[in-house]
Order: C-alpha cells, then sequence, then structure tokens
C-alpha cells in the first residue's frame, strides 16, 4: 500500500524513512505546505493526493487543527485509509473524521496521537471489546515528564529543562499546550473516547506544570517526593466520565518515580484484566513514527476504526474524586483552602489541603489566581 505523508517535520521524516523498510507499505507524495521543508516526492496541495489512485493511506503529521481537518476529510472522502499522529486534530475534529470513514469505508486510526511509541490506544481498543475498563491515563506528555525529571533529579532550571525538550523534538510546535497540560489532556480525551464512547469535550480540567518553580522542586524532593504529570479518566459510580491533567506527587518506590527522561507510562485498570501498564518513549521522531507505521501495518490486517460507530462528544465530571493535595501560595491566601497542615515562612505558606475533588480544587486555584494569588499544586498521590 502506498502512503502519502502530510507533513515533513520531526516525525514525517521518520515516517517517511520507515515506510521505505516496512512490510507491505511503501512511501508516496509528501504534502509540504508553501514555504517549507523541501521534501522528498513533494506536492504542495492535497487534491495532488486524493486524485492519485496508487495512494491508498494517507498519513498525517503535520499536526494544528487547520488545514489537518480540511486535508482529513478529502482524503477520507476519497476513501483513502487515514492514520495520524495528531491529537488536537482528533480531540477537536474526531466524532466529525469517525463520520466520514464510516461512510466511505476508510480507517481512521490515531494510536500515535497519545502516548508516542507505545501501543496504549491500540490496546485499549481491544480490551474494551471483552473487559470493563474502569479507569485509564497515566504519564502521556514525554515533554513535561523530561522537564520535570531534570527539574528533579539532575537540578536543572525550568527555561533550559524545556530548551533541551524542544531541541530534542519532544515539544509540540508551540510548547504551551505541553507545558499546561493540554497536550495530555486532549490524549486522555482520545482515551475516553476509545474505552467510553464518550469523547469529553466539556468539564475538563488541566493544570500543567508552568508554575511550579525551583524552589517547588527542592521542597518536594526534600519532602521525598517526585512529582510528574498525571492524565486521568475513567468511570464515576453513576456511569458519567472524569477527565483531567494535574501534577501528582509520588513516594520514592512509586513506578512513577522510575519513569524518566521522554517516556510515558501508560496505564489501565480492567475490570477482569486488573492494572495494565505500557511504558516507553512518549515522543520525539522514531517513537512517533513507530506509533503510525504500526497504525498502518494494523490497516493492511483490516482494522477500520478506533472509534466505535456510538462515539459522541459530551461532558467530563470530575467533581466525584477526592485527593488531597499540596499547595504553595502566598500565605495570605492560605485560609482559601481547608488544610489538614500548613507551614508558612517569608510570606509563603505550603499546605496540604483536607480531602478535595479536582473539580474544587481547580476551582479555588482560578479564583485565587484571578485574586492575584500565584500558586502551584500538585495531588498526593501513592
Ligand atoms: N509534545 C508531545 C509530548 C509529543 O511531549 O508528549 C508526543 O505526543
Amino acid at each position: 500500500m502506498k502512503v502519502a505523508v502530510l507533513g515533513y517535520g520531526v516525525v514525517g521524516v521518520g515516517v517517511y524513512e520507515m515506510l521505505k523498510k516496512a512490510e507491505g507499505l511503501e512511501p508516496g507524495p509528501v504534502l509540504v505546505r508553501p514555504g517549507k521543508a523541501d521534501a522528498p516526492f513533494k506536492v504542495t496541495s492535497i487534491e495532488q493526493i486524493v486524485s492519485d489512485p496508487t495512494v491508498g493511506a494517507v498519513a498525517e503529521v503535520m499536526g494544528g487543527v487547520s488545514p489537518a481537518f480540511e486535508y482529513a476529510a478529502a482524503a477520507l472522502k476519497a476513501g483513502k485509509h487515514f492514520v495520524t499522529s495528531n491529537k488536537a486534530l482528533v480531540a477537536a475534529k474526531g466524532i466529525e473524521l469517525k463520520a466520514l470513514a464510516e461512510e466511505s469505508g476508510a480507517a481512521f486510526l490515531f494510536s500515535a496521537a497519545c502516548g508516542g511509541g507505545v501501543p496504549f490506544l491500540h490496546n485499549l481498543s481491544i480490551a474494551r471489546k471483552s473487559d470493563e475498563i474502569r479507569s485509564l491515563g497515566g504519564i502521556l506528555n514525554g515533554t513535561t515528564n523530561y522537564m520535570l525529571d531534570a527539574m528533579q533529579r539532575l537540578d536543572m532550571d525550568y527555561g533550559q529543562a524545556l530548551a533541551d525538550a524542544q531541541r530534542l523534538g519532544y515539544a509540540e510546535a508551540d510548547p504551551t499546550a505541553d507545558v499546561s497540560g493540554l497536550d495530555a489532556l486532549r490524549k486522555i480525551m482520545l482515551a475516553c473516547a476509545v474505552a467510553y464512547d464518550v469523547l469529553p469535550t466539556e468539564g475538563l480540567l488541566n493544570e500543567g506544570i508552568e508554575n511550579m518553580t525551583a524552589a517547588d522542586a527542592a521542597h518536594m524532593k526534600s519532602r521525598g517526593y517526585t512529582c510528574r504529570l498525571l492524565a486521568q479518566g475513567g468511570r464515576n459510580p453513576d456511569g458519567s466520565v472524569y477527565a483531567f491533567v494535574e501534577p501528582v506527587l509520588f513516594r520514592a518506590g512509586a513506578p512513577e518515580c522510575s519513569v524518566l527522561e521522554n517516556y510515558n507510562m501508560a496505564k489501565y485498570e480492567g475490570a477482569c484484566a486488573g492494572s495494565i501498564v505500557l511504558m516507553g518513549q512518549g515522543a520525539g521522531r522514531w517513537p512517533t513514527a513507530s506509533a503510525v507505521l504500526r497504525d498502518l501495518s494494523c490497516v493492511l490486517q483490516g482494522d477500520r476504526a478506533m472509534l466505535q460507530p456510538g462515539c459522541k462528544a459530551g461532558a467530563a465530571d470530575n467533581s466525584a474524586l477526592s485527593r488531597l493535595y499540596y499547595v504553595r501560595l502566598p500565605e495570605a491566601f492560605a485560609a482559601r483552602l481547608p488544610s489538614e497542615s500548613c507551614e508558612a515562612e517569608d510570606g509563603l505558606a505550603r499546605l496540604v489541603t483536607k480531602p478535595l475533588s479536582p473539580a474544587a480544587m481547580h476551582a479555588a486555584a482560578k479564583e485565587i489566581r484571578a485574586a492575584g494569588g500565584e500558586l502551584f499544586f500538585a495531588a498526593i498521590g501513592g
């Protein structure tokens, strides 16, 4: 099967090179936006691809919602199988693309959009058919994991850690999506869509690592905690879905502490299977390209869909869970949170809250920030 590649950046080059050697696959034209890098078999319009009868599939690795969506729609309408690593695209337009794929009978697979090389969505899409998926998520952003690891283990400062993650090809074109938790949030949205037939688009919460200082990193380390950015999703007792992203503190010895550099740790809890953990590189050229190629091989084997026909957009409810939070904030704002314990020094308070839902903690943080209080918070995990 000849595969057209949309985008020839960090991941596009990897996909193109892997296609040369993959069983049953070969590289086709490469769509490069005007003014962008040169590429082999370069074309500059999607029409040249969708009208080419020798192209069987399109692999999109350009990122962003537009024009990726228009290109994806054109490819699917023309009956070309479509695989993508683009989580922003699937989070925003997944339901529409699923409908187009169903109409034309073409495949729509996106396991490369979550977890880089880790076959998380692929396994989830199989497991959900026979087991009840109770919860899912984990460390799903390579950039922030690289940064947190560098800041806590190597005492690197935030700016240097981010610059390194960008240089190594882990970060998004605009790394705000990584450090704000939005990239991980999009990934948990996709995982919920695959496992629960609900693509949550409302009620979502994401707290990233932008507010973590070197002093926070040093303080957490001195108390024996390691911070990781976790994306969490699952079913509430009433059947609704929760989906949110926030920093979580782990005690030494917790498996999350051993996830270093750009690695991801994706998990799901099956009612029968129990806890399944998948680990591997979550970002970068070759890991992500390998996931695109894996999807293309699945297309060759007859796989057509990761989203079931009944999958719909819906709302997340993050008010039913409860956990303790560590919060660093100006002492003057400390009374706004119910606390178990609180230490104050030089105008700064570091407190542990009473049990709060993610919805309550994120709402309180928003209010405190709106009133001028800078804060960092992290859930206290295992
Ligand atoms: N920027 C993303 C990350 C790329 O760091 O995880 C892989 O999705």
